[in-house]
């Protein structure tokens, strides 16, 4: 071994992309995250894997590399390897703002490794390990790359730790939201899409490579941790709590989510026995319980629309953020930065199926999350007294939605709607726009016409069946969408309403 830096010892200097973290102040509550007012876009200096290739050792294989090509993205992810696990060991002290972790994580090796890269924002490196030896790394912006002392070898399972701690932060996205790590009155929330989850964590930070979570939060006695999946087990010792959640089913890690602070929380099953689990923050209580008490019944319907529910347990986490503007879909419990309205709680959970379960395979199909599950909240108003969809489609095409709408942004708002094709956002700053989520769903009817209703709830069903907890572009649900109707003709819903600019004509 030629190199000098010695183990589990930084061999560069962290140097955190200050570029990606410009202070924009989130606007008042905004229900609709496509109102967002397109701000900034940062700065995608392309930085190399590695300044370290000089210093392999003599261990076999190639660096792993940073990216996995995402067209919006393309630091995020990492290449040479797929997760199927974390282990996250955390505590956070909401006084001093403090986070310490340990991070286990195990993955597969797609190609022989000399070195390897972990997404990570901010916070201190303490100690690497990969199975169970100190490794050298070394950090460059969002990356983390390790240099394992033995070679990791394609199709070989390894264990990565790294031991962490400091203030996480908060990320501004590229439309001026904001994720990450997020402070709130009495705690914390973590919210990862598309890139927060790297405030808080190491990991393959790609919606691309899903894996299987479990997360122990420590956190002082008196203050609950609430994350995915299932509670493992709570214990309290010398005035402090620790709370064990494990997500078995795969999870994009930017579904994954912890929210620490003052929670009601309650549970309960469904009449088909799902576990519910919510965590409202008492403030928040008495605003939530009615839309709250529906939630059994959403998932009822969603499941007799969708097809079976594709986790173990199903809730709602509902705390104070105001000024977030945007729910989210975290897997297993939707996060809500205030009490929810029903229509929102019918998005979020229509995720489950779409977005949680089937998952886009880059941030380019970001429309096959928001497109269906804002076609959820149309089946749901059609199903409940409401508007049929044939209605606001109609309403959106002409415009006039936009004026009914006090939040749809009226003239402006119908313009804006036309600004790009669903699955050809412009850029990062435009992925929750309303062509992403209106115009998707617009797609969406305009299937449905063709097909008639049952082949349509068909192709619904048949859909999250077919990628259940796995990954999805939109080339391949047009291909999907076609074997299923063989003697339609779609090439003209896809080059106008899915891939074509501008306004596509009244048919
Ligand atoms: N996916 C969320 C939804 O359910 C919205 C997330 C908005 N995030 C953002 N960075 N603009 O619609
Ligand atoms: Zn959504």
């Amino acid at each position: 071994m030629s190199c000098s830096a010695p183990a589990d010892q930084p061999v560069d200097r962290p140097v955190d992309g200050a570029a990606d973290r410009s202070a924009v102040p989130a606007s008042a509550v905004r229900r609709r995250p496509w109102r967002t007012a397109a701000l900034l876009l940062g700065v995608l200096a392309v930085l190399p894997a590695s300044a370290l290739t000089a210093c392999d050792g003599g261990v076999r294989g190639t660096p792993g590399g940073f990216g996995v090509r995402d067209p919006y993205f393309p630091k995020l992810g990492n290449g040479g390897y797929d997760v199927r696990h974390y282990g996250l060991t955390l505590a956070y002290e909401p006084g001093g703002h403090r986070l310490t972790g340990t991070a286990v994580i195990t993955a597969r090796a797609t190609q022989d490794l000399s070195a390897f890269d972990l997404d990570l924002k901010g916070l201190t490196v303490e100690k690497v390990t990969v199975d169970g030896e100190a490794a050298r790394w070394n950090r460059a912006g969002q990356e983390l790359t390790v240099r394992p002392r033995d070679e990791v070898s394609a199709g070989g399972t390894f264990r990565t730790t790294v031991r962490y701690s400091g203030t996480p932060v908060t990320v501004t996205d590229p439309d001026g939201t904001e994720e990450g790590w997020l402070r709130t009155g009495d705690g914390a929330l973590a919210l990862g899409e598309p890139t927060g989850s790297m405030a808080w964590f190491p990991g393959n930070h790609h919606p691309s490579d899903k894996a299987s979570y479990e997360v122990s939060v420590t956190v002082p006695e008196g203050l609950t941790a609430v994350s995915n999946g299932e509670l493992r087990s709570e214990r309290t010792a010398h005035g402090r709590t620790t709370f064990v959640w494990r997500t078995a089913e795969p999870m994009a890690s930017y579904l994954a989510t912890l929210a620490v602070g003052r929670f009601e929380v309650s549970r309960s099953v469904t009449d088909d026995g799902l576990p519910v689990c919510t965590a409202v923050d008492p403030a928040l209580a008495a605003d939530s319980r009615a839309v709250l008490a529906e939630l059994p019944e959403i998932v009822a319907w969603e499941e007799k629309t969708f097809g079976p529910y594709p986790f173990s347990s199903t809730g709602a986490i509902v705390d104070r953020l105001d000024g977030l503007g945007y729910a989210l879909e975290t897997q297993n419990r939707p996060v809500f930065p205030g009490a929810p309205d029903t229509g929102t709680l019918v998005h979020e959970l229509a995720h489950q199926w779409y977005g949680d379960s089937v998952t886009p395979e880059s941030w380019r199909d970001m429309w096959l999350n928001e497109g269906f599950a804002t076609y959820a909240e149309w089946l749901w108003d059609e199903d409940h007294g409401g508007d049929p969809a044939q209605r606001t489609f109609d309403a959106l095409y002409d415009g006039s939605w936009f004026d009914a709408d006090a939040d749809g942004g009226g003239e402006q708002g119908a313009e804006a709607m036309w600004a790009f094709p669903p699955a050809k956002p412009p850029g990062a700053a435009q992925l929750s726009d309303s062509p992403v989520y209106l115009r998707g769903a617009m797609v969406l009817h305009k299937i449905r016409q063709k097909v008639g209703d049952e082949a349509f709830l068909g192709i619904l069903r048949g859909w999250a069946a077919a990628h259940r907890h796995g990954n999805a572009d939109t080339a391949g649900f047009t291909a999907y969408v076609e074997k299923r109707a063989p003697g339609e003709d779609f090439s003209g819903i896809w080059r106008d309403w899915l891939y074509g600019d501008g306004k596509p004509d009244r048919p």
